[in-house]
């Protein structure tokens, strides 16, 4: 099998994780880096790959196979028009982009020009997520009625030094809800009506520190999340999964989903249904069971999987068009705080 040549654009936070995951991947090559601040022509160095100071300037000189788009998000439309065209395959950061239109003109882009394209919703490469949408769709549960998600945990102090995470747009809801949203949409389904009720009434910022979010489904189910940044509890997916190393690990469930026989916690995969495999209504109490699933490095995962697309092996997990779709429905969720009714979504076709 021949290397793929990868290049790596935005070497911050999460791009620095994404040099090392290509970097070490068996099949693919790093190929250089692009980023305009000095210190990272360091880290070129130091790995011995070239620094460039654009995704223009890289894809002119080294002409890669794909590129990992890891740029402020304001940049990520520019940076995939530049690989789309140039014909180079894209792994776009979450979110997409920041805008409807400008997310959705990544799609069209990647369209036209026959490239892969995804979108870096890491969580849907965990074995546990995966499981979850398998069950649901196996009818595991029965008809899906509803979900529960809860994603609440105490920011410190020092997250809000920066000004524009005080500000509309900065929240929970669009920084992490999206998540939150994209994971629904992945294993249940997709999303056509949401209504919010916001409150910043613990902080006092301009933006809300929790929401209390409705959301409904294409498929009739309905779910309810609630989100904030300013109580202290254990349930917030990176507690109950550790994937994050400035998050303490709980290892507590923060979703279920409850279907017309049985029902599902996650991430931990308890399974609850009727003792006999029969009916099981409220005269008698439902068994659980455990479904194994592996928590792996899902950064590496998600890395081999865009090898494998281009390769032609595997199916987008998760595409742009997903990214797109799950920002529009989390902007339709703030927009329905602001407005105070729900937003309905087309369902796409
Ligand atoms: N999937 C995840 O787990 C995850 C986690 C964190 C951030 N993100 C997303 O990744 C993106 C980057 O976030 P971050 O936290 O790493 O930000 P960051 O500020 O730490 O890093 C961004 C980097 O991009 C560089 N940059 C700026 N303009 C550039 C340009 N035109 N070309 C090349 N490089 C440029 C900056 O110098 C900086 O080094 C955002 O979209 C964010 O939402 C995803």
């Amino acid at each position: 099998m021949q290397s793929l040549r990868m290049g790596v654009a935005g070497c911050g936070l999460i791009g620095r994780r994404h040099v090392d995951v290509v970097r070490t991947s068996p099949g693919c090559l790093l190929v250089g880096i692009a980023d305009p601040d000095p210190a990272v022509a360091g880290l070129a160095g130091s790995i011995g790959v070239p620094h460039y100071q654009s995704v223009a300037e890289l894809i002119a000189a080294e002409r890669p196979d794909a590129m990992v788009v890891a740029t402020p998000t304001q940049h990520h439309l520019a940076d995939a028009l530049a690989c789309a065209e140039a014909g180079i395959h894209v792994l776009v950061e979450k979110p997409l982009a920041d805008s409807h239109q400008a997310s959705w003109a990544i799609v069209e882009a990647a369209r036209k020009a026959g490239i892969v394209a995804l979108v870096g919703h890491h969580r849907r490469y965990y074995p546990a997520v995966r499981e979850a949408r398998r069950i649901l769709a196996e009818g595991g549960i029965g008809r899906l009625v509803g979900a529960t998600v809860v994603w609440v945990t105490l920011k410190s102090d020092d997250y809000f030094v920066p000004d524009w995470r005080r500000a509309p747009g900065a929240g929970p809801l669009m920084n992490n809800l999206v998540h939150e949203v994209d994971l629904l949409r992945f294993i249940c389904g997709e999303i056509t009506e949401v209504t919010t009720r916001a409150s910043n009434a613990v902080r006092g910022f301009a933006v809300e520190d929790s929401a209390a979010v409705v959301l409904g489904f294409a498929n009739g189910a309905l779910a309810t999340a609630l989100i904030s940044d300013t109580a202290v509890s254990p349930w917030s997916f990176e507690m109950a999964t550790g994937e994050s190393l400035q998050v303490a690990y709980t290892g507590e469930n923060t979703m279920r989903f409850m279907g017309t026989e049985g029902s599902l916690e996650f991430p931990n995969l308890v399974f609850w249904r009727a003792r006999d495999g029969g009916r099981c209504d409220w005269h008698g109490a439902p068994a659980s069971s455990r479904v194994k699933a592996r928590f792996i490095d899902v950064y590496v995962e998600q890395i081999r999987h865009f090898g494998a697309v281009i390769r032609g092996e595997e199916t987008p997990v998760a595409s742009v068009e997903d990214g797109a779709r799950s920002l529009d429905v989390t902007r339709a969720i703030v927009a329905s705080a602001q407005r105070g009714e729900p937003v309905r979504l087309a369902t796409p076709q």
